[in-house]
This record gives structure tokens, sequence and C-alpha cells, in this order.
């Protein structure tokens, strides 16, 4: 494990080196570096140090470019404009960079300096109720964050979040009492079976809940048993938990997520923390009684009638809701699991909830400030621009969507590769429609909506992972077509102005991971990728790989192919998606 600088660093360092040379007032003066199409990086930094210092900004350009150091790996500096800094890079600098990360099995890029322990929760779907496409962005950008976040060397603990508890659960269990076989089931279950299962007794509980007032009773007797830990009560219910984990399970299979039944603990597992939570907020004030409930008042938070709106942790009623359980995982996760940084991936409509439940547990000292955070995510929308639903306005079933997704994916691989086997058809399908619907998640800036649409999702074209999984595959099989020239660097050669733009490319994966872990957006990963399927396309369609002029030319451009193939293998695996190495 080597890690490797980035050329980018490496001229910020020698630029900023050279401003507080020439300017020793401006020591810590930033060059404002920047890709740059005119050369390969243009510095900015220079203009407002000038007029900050009423020097000339063209003197001062030159000044600097006097005090860069005289060594091998900037090929040229230019002053252009008003006082911006052109520089460009050598050949044989991108070249021994580029080797020495091919040497890296991290392709260089550094674990961080200081690691965090940090909570990801995501997905957090709710027993016995079906999966819906808000429960899938929060699974696909959740996982793809813990898996980047642990290649950065962070210590990740996964917890899946399942809404297990609350009043629902009364009337399923006292139905399920009720009528005793309606769970029975044979061995070998499927996921959707089991959601069938647990949707039909959901459906008719809550048919009897609506029209019977005594069972509604009955039910309501039924939840101060489950909540008192009645032994034939908690037995039910751990069934229909454990139902509905055969389903979830089956979804994250088929998703090709990291979570297991370890990462899953539901807002039951915090059901005896909750008396004590409350009792202590009451006592230190942080919580007060209004109108019966105990409540967390905030001053920038009023209802449209100007009244403000509480955080209620303890109802009326005396029971317990879902805020109480968020207050009850915070203390865990700091308190017991010394985490130093909690992440949130839930739907955007749970700001406020959260922006709460943070500013209530911070008061009671729980959580240091700026330690949580909400990552809202926003709604995925259907082609009308409406939040996704089927045509008879029912929330789309996950699996039937992702079941759609292979479906389309089939037809694509089928067209694209012909000679594979059935089996091989039907996994490549998988990889490439779970691929597809991960992607189009991902590529998207977390907090906008998206339109799911499939047919743009597994296009060829575009900014798609089918292009990405395409253009991997594509660089494979020309590597197995190069028998016994091997990929070597050659740093003596000259490189044309797409190997360049390849390789400047190549460079930056530390730099955008690091970018990805300031802000916790993926997509930032995505667009990185992209940018790299396509200016390998470039490359591709002007430099000639195993039939280029001379064999150091074929072996470095195959040298270019082989860390592109990696970069695309590591970058889409962090991302949780597949590479075949065949489409
Ligand atoms: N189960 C909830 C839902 O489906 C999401 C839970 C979010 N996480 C939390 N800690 N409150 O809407």
């Amino acid at each position: 494990m080597a890690s490797v600088p980035a050329l980018s660093a490496s001229i910020q360092q020698r630029v900023s080196a050279a401003l507080a040379a020439a300017v020793p007032s401006a020591a810590d003066a930033d060059p404002l570096l920047r890709r740059s199409d005119r050369a390969d990086f243009q510095a900015n930094g220079v203009l407002g140090l000038a007029k900050r210092n009423k020097a000339n900004p063209r003197e001062l350009a030159a000044e600097v470019v006097a005090h860069l150091p005289e060594d091998d790996v900037l090929a040229g500096v230019e002053v252009s404009g008003p006082g911006f800094l052109n520089l460009t890079v050598s050949d044989a600098a991108i070249l021994r960079t580029l080797a020495a990360r091919a040497e890296d099995d991290r392709l260089g890029v550094p674990t961080a300096a200081d690691p965090r322990r940090m909570i990801i929760e995501y997905s957090q779907p709710n027993v016995a109720k079906e999966m819906h496409v808000g429960h899938l962005r929060s699974t696909v950008i959740g996982d793809a964050l813990v898996r980047i976040m642990e290649f950065r060397g962070e210590t990740v603990i996964r917890r899946n979040h399942v809404g297990d508890w609350g009043t629902q659960f009364g009337m399923l269990v006292q139905y399920l009492i009720e009528h005793p076989h309606e769970l029975d089931h044979e061995s070998g279950e499927t996921g959707g079976a089991a959601m069938s299962r647990l949707d039909r007794l959901y459906k008719a509980s809550r048919a009897v809940f609506d029209s019977d007032a005594e069972f509604k009773e009955r039910a309501r007797r039924r939840v101060v048993d489950l909540q008192a830990g009645d032994p034939e009560t908690t037995e039910l219910w751990q069934k229909i938990v454990d139902e509905s984990k055969i389903y979830f399970n089956a979804v994250y299979d088929r998703l090709d997520v990291l979570l297991t039944d370890d990462d899953l603990v539901g807002e039951s597992a915090y059901n005896d923390d909750l008396p004590v939570l409350a009792q202590e907020l009451e006592d230190s004030g942080v919580a007060v009684r209004s109108n019966g409930a105990l409540c967390v008042f905030f001053d920038d938070v009023v209802g449209p009638d100007g009244q403000p709106v509480p955080l209620i942790v303890r109802k009326a009623d005396g029971g317990f809701g879902y805020a109480a359980t968020d207050l009850a995982a915070i203390r865990n996760r700091v308190g017991v699991l010394k985490a130093d940084t909690l992440l949130y991936l839930v739907d955007s409509r749970q700001a406020l909830h959260f922006k709460m439940v943070f500013e209530t547990a911070r008061r009671a000292g729980w959580l240091p400030e700026g330690a949580a955070h909400h990552l809202p995510f926003g709604t995925v929308l259907g082609k009308d621009g409406k939040p996704f639903k089927t045509r008879s306005g029912e929330t789309v079933r996950l699996m039937d969507l992702l079941a759609e997704a292979v479906d389309r994916a089939r037809a694509v691989v089928e067209e694209k590769s012909s000679g594979l086997g059935a089996e091989e058809v039907g996994e490549r399908s998988v990889q490439v429609g779970i691929g597809a619907v991960k992607y189009a998640d991902l590529s998207t800036s977390r907090a906008r909506d998206y339109v799911f649409d499939l047919d743009r999702m597994v296009s060829l074209n575009g900014d798609t992972s089918v292009y990405l999984q395409y253009a991997y595959a594509r660089i494979r099989s020309i590597l197995r077509r190069a028998e016994g020239r091997t990929p070597k660097a050659h740093p003596q050669l000259e490189l044309a102005p797409a190997e360049r733009a390849l390789g400047l490319h190549l460079d930056e994966l530390a730099a955008t991971l690091d970018g990805v872990a300031e802000t916790y957006e993926p997509h930032k990963l995505a667009s990185y990728l992209y940018g790299l399927a396509s200016a390998y396309t470039t490359f591709y369609d002007q430099c000639p790989v195993l039939k280029a002029p001379t064999p150091e030319m074929v072996e470095n451009r195959l040298f270019l192919c082989d860390l592109t193939a990696r970069t695309l293998n590591r970058g889409m695996g962090l991302l949780g998606i597949r590479t075949p190495e065949q489409l």
C-alpha cells in the first residue's frame, strides 16, 4: 500500500511555494488551481494576491514563474491574460505517476489520516409492509457510501433501523391470535411469497380494525402487552418480523447490497431505554410537560398558525413514538458504540424531524455538535413527473420493478453478445439490470428528484451504467487479445492529446473520493467514472492500441487501457455495481 500524490496536488504545492517565495507575506495564499482547456491546469490565484498587494498582476505572475522549481514535472508555464498561469505537465510526469498507481492495489489512493468511527443508517423499511422506491434510494445510496467510506479506511457500522414497532403491531398480532394459521407456510419461503402473505395479513387485519370497534379495543390492549414484553405477544410479533426479514433479505440479495441480519437493529431494540430517556430529558429540563405530553420546544419551529410545534417524546397516553426511538438510537450510537459521525439516509420530507431530534440530543448532552447528518434525498418520479406509482395509483412493488429492470437488460445483453450460454445471459442480465437501476440513482445528485425511466437506464449511450460496463468489457477484450504483449508504462514516450487527457483523468480518483467523503455525495464518483469512460472512448477512437506504430507504444497504450479498466472496476465496485468481463 503506497499512496501516490496526484499531479494536481504536486503542482498546487509547487505554485504555492513559488507564490510564497515571491510574496513572503502571502505564505498561505491559495493558488486556485483548476483543470483547464488551454493547458493542463490554470492557476488564478495571482490576480487576487496582486490586487491585495496593489501590485501589477502580470509582473507578479512573472515573478511567481521565476520561483517555480526547474524539474521535469512541469513542461511549460505561461502567463496569460491579466495574470493567469497556464501550466502544462510533462508527459513523463504523467506516466511516472500512473505507473506508481498501477503498482498499488488501491491505485495509490491514500487512507484517511484520521479515520472516523461512523454509523451509516440506511434502507430502514417497515416490517409487514412492501418496500418502495424511497427505500430503494436509501438502500442504494447508503450502501455506496458504506463501500466508499470503508475504502477510505473509516470504521463503518451499518444500521438498518427497520420500523418494527408501534401501534399497528397490536393490530397485526391480535389478528394473528384470532386467525392462528394466517402466516403458516411450507419451508423454503421466497421473498415474494413472504411479502404477499404479510400483505394479506396487513390488509385483512386493517379491515377488521376499521370496521369492528371491539377488535380495535383488543388491538389497543395488545400494544400494551407487546410493549410490556408479554411472551405470547412477543412470539407472534417475532414471527411477523422474521417473515419480513425473508422478504427484505431477498430484496437485498437481488440489489447486491452489503446489509445482513447483523446490521438490522429495529426501532423495537430501544424499547427498554425509552422510559429512562424520558426521565432524563424531563429531569434536565430539556423536555417539559405540555397538555399531558412530554415535549421539547424550539424557537424556530412553528406551525402555519404561528404556534410552536414540539418534538413529542412521550404522548399524553404514555406511549412513545418515532422520535423517542430516534433519541434512544443516538444515545446508543454515541454513548455505547462510540461513533463520532452519524449519517442518516432518509428522504427529505423528514428533514424537520431530524433537525428537532438532533437538537434535542445535543441539548441533552448525548450528541456532540455537528456529529449527526441527515442526508436527505429527493423523490423518484414517474414519467409524468409525479411521484412514481403504478397505473392504478399504488406504490410500485420494489421486487416487480427490479424484475422488470433485469428483463430489459436481458434484451440488451442478448443483442450485444452472441455465443453466451443461457446461464451467462441470465447472470449478465442481473448485473446490467440492477447496475442500471443503482447507477441511475447514484448518478443523480442526492437531493434532486429523478424520473424512473428504464428505457434510459439500460441505454448503451449516455451517462448509464451500461455504457460504463461496456467500456470496461471492451478494454478487457483488448487486453485479452494483446497476446504476450504486456501493459507497461514508457515514460520517455511522447503522449497524444487523448492519452494525456485520459492520463490526467486517471490521476484524479483520490481527489474525487475526497470530494465524495466531504459532502457524502456518491454522484461525484459516478460523474468521475462517466468522464473516465468518455476520455477512454476518445482515446480509443484516436489512438490505435494493438496496431500502434512501435512496440513501446503498444505496451504504453495497453498500460493506459489496463489502468483505466482497473480504475473503472474499482470505482464501479465502490458504487456497488458489477463490471462483467464480457458484455
Ligand atoms: N422506517 C421509516 C420509513 O420507512 C424510515 C426510518 C428512518 N430512520 C430513522 N432513524 N428515523 O419512513
